[in-house]
């Protein structure tokens, strides 16, 4: 690891150890290396002449539910196949180290409860989940919807079954939100890994924390929208950088505990 990632790396330890509240904000970044695509990657394969915003709304799945429905199906094999990985099992760790932890993310996938997190506040609904678009009634996936051509159809309605994802132009659940507003409102510390930061109102987040005073963490291996916010960034992929930061916490409650 080079110098100038590893005194970063310490920097922010020494700010998320003496934490009182901490917020924690994923992307689609932190489950890149469970080889889950993010959205702003060329998507590979089939669906690279696929625009995720064109799929991920109420226009598209009208235009062709079948597409759509397929492109999920597609989505939630790889989610399924996937492990979490060390930066998932990092942040489980730090949620075990630091109880006041608020864990936010923006994807779907439910690695973080897989790695352990216990309290996820999912900004976009969670890809493993179903309801009718029509009356939304909730619907359990039925082993033969994995490769059917269509979606399935309500038995109450007949309309076409989704999956609970938040659509562009559809809005975010209003609880995780509010909790989630709340919690970036009083933190003293906001980590913020692997978003480009460029959908709202998610990424009002990082500006809502920093506006009242929190200090900001960036890891993420490219610049995004939201590094100029960011007080100390760690150039690095989440899988890297997350566990060298979590044993580095650890290391510093120890010492403090001890003093
Ligand atoms: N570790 C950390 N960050 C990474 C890694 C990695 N290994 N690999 C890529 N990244 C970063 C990229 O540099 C990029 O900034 O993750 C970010 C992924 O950005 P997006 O693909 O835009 O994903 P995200 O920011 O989560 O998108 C937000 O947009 O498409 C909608 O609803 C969808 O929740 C999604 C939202």
């Amino acid at each position: 690891m080079n110098g100038e990632l590893g005194k970063s790396i310490a920097l922010a330890a020494e700010v998320v150890a003496s934490a009182c509240s901490l917020v924690v904000f994923t992307g689609a970044g932190v489950s890149a290396e469970s080889g889950i695509d993010t959205f702003r990657d060329a998507q590979t394969g089939l669906w690279s002449h696929f625009d995720p915003q064109q799929l991920a709304s109420q226009a598209g799945f009208a235009a062709d539910p079948g597409l759509v429905w397929r492109w999920y199906m597609h989505r939630l094999a790889r989610v399924e196949q996937a492990t979490p990985n060390p930066g998932h099992q990092a942040l489980a760790d730090l949620e075990r180290l630091t109880p006041s932890l608020t864990l936010i993310t923006q994807n779907v996938d439910d690695l973080h409860e897989r790695a352990g997190n216990q309290r996820v506040l999912h900004l976009h609904g969670h890809i493993g989940r179903f309801h009718c678009n029509g009356c939304q009634t909730p619907y359990a996936l039925q082993p033969d919807d994995y490769a059917s051509p269509t979606p399935p159809q309500c038995m109450l309605c007949l309309d076409y079954v989704r999956p609970s994802v938040v659509w562009f132009g559809e809005i975010l659940p209003e609880q995780a939100l509010n909790q989630a507003w709340r919690a970036a409102e009083q933190c003293e510390v906001f980590l913020v890994i692997g978003t480009s930061g460029v959908v709202y109102p998610a990424a009002q987040l990082p500006l809502i924390a920093k506006r009242h005073g929190a200090h900001v963490i960036e890891i993420n291996p490219e610049i995004s929208a939201l590094s100029d916010v960011a007080d100390v960034t760690l150039r690095a992929p989440g899988g890297e950088a997350l566990p060298r930061l979590v044993a580095e916490v650890g290391s510093q409650l120890r010492k403090d505990r001890t003093a």
